[in-house]
């Protein structure tokens, strides 16, 4: 049987007892890859979407170098649950936003209805590969709604397993890898293996 990472019953058992967790990288491997992203971004304004939060303190990150207006999503409360502590543990308070929002449905706005947010940046790091597992329309639902939350010129970086992830015909976004990252290999002579950080720019 497969295990249904698209499914939100498979993140509230895995959450009820999992506190921290990173996965394909730590966070801060991700973030020196991201960093030439980074740069170009004003800490003190810039407003980060991160989805798929998790059990990750990816968020952490973020806050430390001075970005606060990080909005962690998960469609499962817990991970939420889990996101503040993380921040509460390494700063002694939450500064970030928390919010429950599927991603493949996902409308955040500052009052019930109206404009959507804008990011400057979007971050999922294999939440695309958890969405994936419901086939590739999930996919493209989550594209259409990042695409929807992007400010002019921002964009979407996406870390994955697969080297063909976002090889879909009707992407609304330009593919660019930003990073080919190899993966630890027990023996020499196993095959080589490595997980994608992807660099999307709406078409
Ligand atoms: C593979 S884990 C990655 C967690 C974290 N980003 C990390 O790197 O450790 C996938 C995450 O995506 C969340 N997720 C899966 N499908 C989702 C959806 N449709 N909307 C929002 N979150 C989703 C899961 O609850 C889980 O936290």
């Amino acid at each position: 049987m497969p295990v249904p990472f698209d499914k939100q019953a498979y993140w509230h058992d895995r959450f009820s007892t999992e506190t921290s967790f990173e996965w394909l990288l730590g966070s801060a491997e991700f973030m020196s890859i991201i960093k030439p992203i980074l740069t170009s971004l004003e800490p003190s304004s810039a407003r980060i979407l991160h989805i798929g939060s998790g059990t990750s303190d990816l968020q952490n990150y973020f806050r430390h170098l001075g970005f606060l207006d990080v909005t962690n999503v998960d469609y499962e409360p817990l991970a939420a649950d889990r996101g503040r502590q993380l921040e509460k543990q390494a700063f002694g308070n939450v500064k970030m936003k928390y919010a429950v929002a599927d991603a493949t449905q996902l409308h955040l706005s500052n009052d019930s209805g109206g404009e959507c947010c804008k990011f400057d940046l979007v971050v999922d790091k294999s939440t695309v590969d958890a969405i994936s597992c419901g086939g590739e329309d999930q996919v493209l639902q989550m594209a259409s709604c990042v695409k929807e939350h992007l400010a002019p010129g921002a964009v979407w970086i996406s870390l994955s397993y697969s080297a063909s992830r976002f090889d879909i015909e009707r992407l609304p976004f330009d593919v660019q890898v930003l990073a080919k990252v190899p993966t630890p290999k027990s023996k020499a002579t196993d095959p080589d293996i490595f997980h994608w950080c992807y660099l999307l720019r709406p078409k």
